[in-house]
């Protein structure tokens, strides 16, 4: 397994909460989630919003220290190692945000943001090799001189991407990553990290609150709720036969298929 996680559950401080002699009450916000993804694998995170989705990608990225259970990457166990010992894996473990407009610095351009992570790594960050990477998410060079706020939306969250595939991770999580953009735009994203899941061979987390977007990209899919995983399977079978009364109320609240675009009716593939 590529990444494994093993019993997790993730306590946070409670921001809702006046600190009490320095002290913040903590709130358990993932309890006891096991979840392995295989090298390549892609797997769909689900849920309603609130349920833990985005707390579970940050956590097996271990950008959150689990509380309790364990957590592998490539074998080796990360729950608790110091972040000196995590660099040399960063890179190999990359987030795609839901909002580019706030990952994205706005003071830098596509250029300098791209160099950045590539330089963070040691890695080349030559005009060609920047170009190189635009292309390979359907950008124009020309694009590395301009500023977030100067692109659309979805050729923001095109930046985002390039910006972690540029690392050439083994594991990415993407969440939500398509929620902001219209209909037709998500369709071309979704193309996209398609074909660069093709190319790449990376272990995807596809984290989305739209079960009609999961069925379509992953093979397989948990369902989460209230921090727990309630449900998980072949997405399929999900859909054929959810285990839970939650899972069916989650897959009818599913817009009615004739507004949804054609490409959505390709099969999955892992
Ligand atoms: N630092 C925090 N303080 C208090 N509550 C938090 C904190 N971080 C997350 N939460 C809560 O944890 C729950 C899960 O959040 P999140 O992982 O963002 O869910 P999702 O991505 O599924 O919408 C939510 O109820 C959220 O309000
Ligand atoms: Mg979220």
């Amino acid at each position: 397994m590529l990444v494994e996680a093993r019993n997790i559950s993730l306590d946070v401080p409670d921001m809702n909460h006046r600190a009490v002699f320095g002290a913040r009450r903590r709130l358990r916000i993932l309890r006891n989630v096991s979840l392995s993804i295989a090298k390549g694998e892609t797997v769909g995170i689900a849920g309603e919003s609130g349920s833990g989705k985005t707390s579970l990608g940050r956590t097996l990225l271990r950008l959150h220290e689990p509380g309790e259970g364990r957590l592998l990457f490539d074998g080796a166990d990360i729950t608790h190692e110091d972040p000196a010992r995590l660099k040399p894996l960063r890179r190999r473990m990359q987030m795609i945000f839901q909002d580019p407009q706030s990952s994205l610095n706005p003071r830098q351009t596509v250029g300098r943001i791209l160099s950045t992570a590539l330089r963070l790594h040691g890695l080349p960050a030559d005009s060609r090799t920047l170009s190189a990477i635009l292309d390979r998410v359907g950008l124009p060079a020309s694009a590395l001189t301009r500023y977030p706020h100067q692109l659309s939306g979805g050729q923001r969250q095109r930046v985002g991407i390039a910006r972690a595939i540029s690392l050439k991770p083994d594991f990415v999580v993407a969440d939500e990553i398509v929620s902001g953009l219209d209909v037709s735009t998500q369709a071309q994203v979704l193309d996209l990290l398609r074909s660069l899941r093709a190319d790449m061979g990376m272990a995807l987390a596809f984290i989305s609150h739209d079960l009609s977007v999961v069925r379509h990209l992953c093979a397989r899919v948990v369902i989460m709720r209230e921090g727990g995983i309630i449900e998980t399977g072949d997405t399929a079978r999900v859909f054929a036969a959810p285990q839970t009364a939650f899972t069916r109320t989650l897959i009818d609240s599913i817009p009615l298929p004739e507004i949804r675009p054609g490409w959505l009716d390709q099969p999955a593939s892992r």
